[in-house]
Order: C-alpha cells, then sequence, then structure tokens
C-alpha cells in the first residue's frame, strides 16, 4: 500500500463508488464518501468506523461540493485525492429525449464533475499536490441509443465530456502537482446495468473479450491506482477498464 491518504469518494453508496470507498477504508486511508442520502451511506457502510466518514450532498451543487471538502480538510487535516464516480443515468433514446431531461444529465454528470473538481483543487494546490480521478465510460467509443437500461444520447454525450475535462485540468492543474486523469468502465454489475435486459448483457458479453461484465471492485481497483504513489507520472490519462471490449 502506497502513504495513507484522506481521500473523497463521490457515489459512495452505491456500485462502483461504494466499493471504492470501502476498500480505501479497509486499506487504511481516511475517506469522506459521499452520496446524495446520508441513509443510504449508512446502508452502504453499516458500522463504519472513524476511517469512512459519511456526508450527504449533491455534487450538482455547488456549496455541496464546497462544504464536502472543508468537512474533509477540517477532519482529515488536508486533501489528498478526489475520486469522483457519482452520476446519473439515462436511458431515454433520441426521439423522447427533451431539453429537460439533457440538462439535467448535464448538471450533474458534467457540472458536477467540474465542481467537485474545483473544490478539491484548492485545498490541494495550498497543499502542494494532490490526484482526482473522473469517471467516463465505454460508451464514448460507440455513443448510446438508450433503451432496455442502456445509456442513450444525454448519458453518452456526458461521458463523453468527461475526456475534455480530465485533459483541460490536467493541463490547467499539472504546475500545481495536481494530477487528473479519468477512468472508463466498461458495462459493470452495479444497480446503474440492472434494467439491462438479458440481450443488453449477452451483447456484452460477445464485445468483451474476457466474456463477461466488469465487478464493482475491478473498476475501483483502477481508480485506487491512479491516486496512488506508483502513478505520480500519471496524468491527463483515460483509463479504459473494459475486459478488451472491442467496439469495431
Ligand atoms: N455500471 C456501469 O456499467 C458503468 C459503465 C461505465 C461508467 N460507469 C460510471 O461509473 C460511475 C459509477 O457508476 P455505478 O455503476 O456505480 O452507478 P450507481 O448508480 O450504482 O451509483 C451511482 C451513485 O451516484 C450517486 N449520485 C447520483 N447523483 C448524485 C448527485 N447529484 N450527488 C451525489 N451523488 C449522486 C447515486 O445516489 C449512486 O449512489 C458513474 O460515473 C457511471 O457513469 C458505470
Amino acid at each position: 500500500m502506497s502513504e495513507a491518504k484522506n481521500v473523497i469518494v463521490t457515489g459512495a453508496a452505491s456500485g462502483i463508488g461504494q466499493a471504492c470507498a470501502r476498500d480505501l477504508a479497509d486499506e487504511g486511508h481516511l475517506v469522506l464518501a459521499l452520496d446524495l442520502s446520508a441513509e443510504a451511506l449508512d446502508a452502504a457502510h453499516p458500522g463504519a468506523g472513524n476511517s469512512l466518514v459519511p456526508f450527504a450532498g449533491d455534487v450538482s451543487n455547488p456549496a455541496d461540493c464546497e462544504n464536502a471538502v472543508a468537512a474533509a480538510v477540517d477532519r482529515f487535516g488536508g486533501l489528498d485525492a478526489m475520486i469522483h464516480f457519482a452520476a446519473i443515468h439515462s436511458s431515454v433514446p433520441w426521439s423522447e429525449l427533451g431539453a429537460d431531461e439533457f440538462n439535467r444529465v448535464l448538471a450533474v454528470n458534467v457540472t458536477g464533475s467540474f465542481l467537485m473538481s474545483q473544490a478539491a483543487a484548492r485545498p490541494m494546490i495550498a497543499q502542494g499536490g494532490g490526484s482526482i480521478v473522473l469517471t467516463a465510460s465505454g460508451i464514448v467509443h460507440i455513443g448510446g441509443v438508450g433503451g432496455a437500461g442502456r445509456g442513450g444520447p444525454a448519458y453518452a454525450s456526458s461521458k463523453a465530456a468527461i475526456i475534455a475535462l480530465t485533459r483541460s485540468l490536467a493541463r490547467s492543474l499539472g504546475g500545481d502537482g495536481i494530477r487528473v486523469n479519468a477512468i472508463a468502465p466498461g458495462a459493470t454489475e452495479t444497480a446503474m446495468t440492472a434494467g439491462y435486459t438479458e440481450e443488453a448483457r449477452a451483447n456484452v458479453r460477445n464485445v468483451a473479450a474476457l466474456g463477461r461484465m466488469g465487478r464493482a471492485e475491478e473498476i475501483a481497483d483502477a481508480a485506487r491506482f491512479l491516486i496512488s504513489d506508483p502513478a505520480s507520472y500519471i496524468s491527463g490519462e483515460i483509463m479504459n477498464v473494459n475486459g478488451a471490449a472491442s467496439f469495431a
């Protein structure tokens, strides 16, 4: 394990974020686990000790992002890393997609990623460095049509924006010693993919060379690596974690 770090994990009440927050705390890091509901966080992390602090907040709300970062700095004495998984899904197909749904998805998935990063970067700059991991998706390689629980155009577009945001922040913050990367998971067994039909699951098995969907822990492991000391020269990178999914 690299040196113990003070970390914020968003989307920590479910799926990949839940696994990441739990595994970081188990490994000896101090984790502020952010999600929308305190009840959901308590259910996801029963009996969490001092190393995992639940924080209820909405990442599309600037004040909540600032408050979460302030709480982590206050409680832990600093902030070394922010791993951002919080996002919403949208399976609405193009013909039914309206401005309200599109803007709702962008507000959480894109603006929320920026707001959390901006808030986290400030104490990292004061501290002399840090690490941020955002979450894109394998869907950006092929786009998404929606339906059957799969991502549609609004979700796919929101995840594509994360790539440009990651590279922009890596360039903006590199001079302050802050690394910014993203992971791009392939289809992973979580609440987000619970609506997949058997046909959609079979399609994932066909496109992934490993012949199966990912597990939340496997995606979380990649993010944990990216904030670790052995990743000290990796920045601006989009890491695919998708079982060698072929989109050709
Ligand atoms: N599961 C997949 O197949 C898959 C594939 C590619 C990318 N991803 C990405 O991985 C990340 C994690 O996804 P998951 O599968 O674990 O999803 P999930 O639905 O299981 O968990 C997402 C969590 O984010 C929280 N959240 C949603 N909106 C929020 C907000 N405004 N403020 C705070 N928290 C909020 C939810 O409450 C939920 O606990 C997401 O960014 C998702 O887009 C997932």
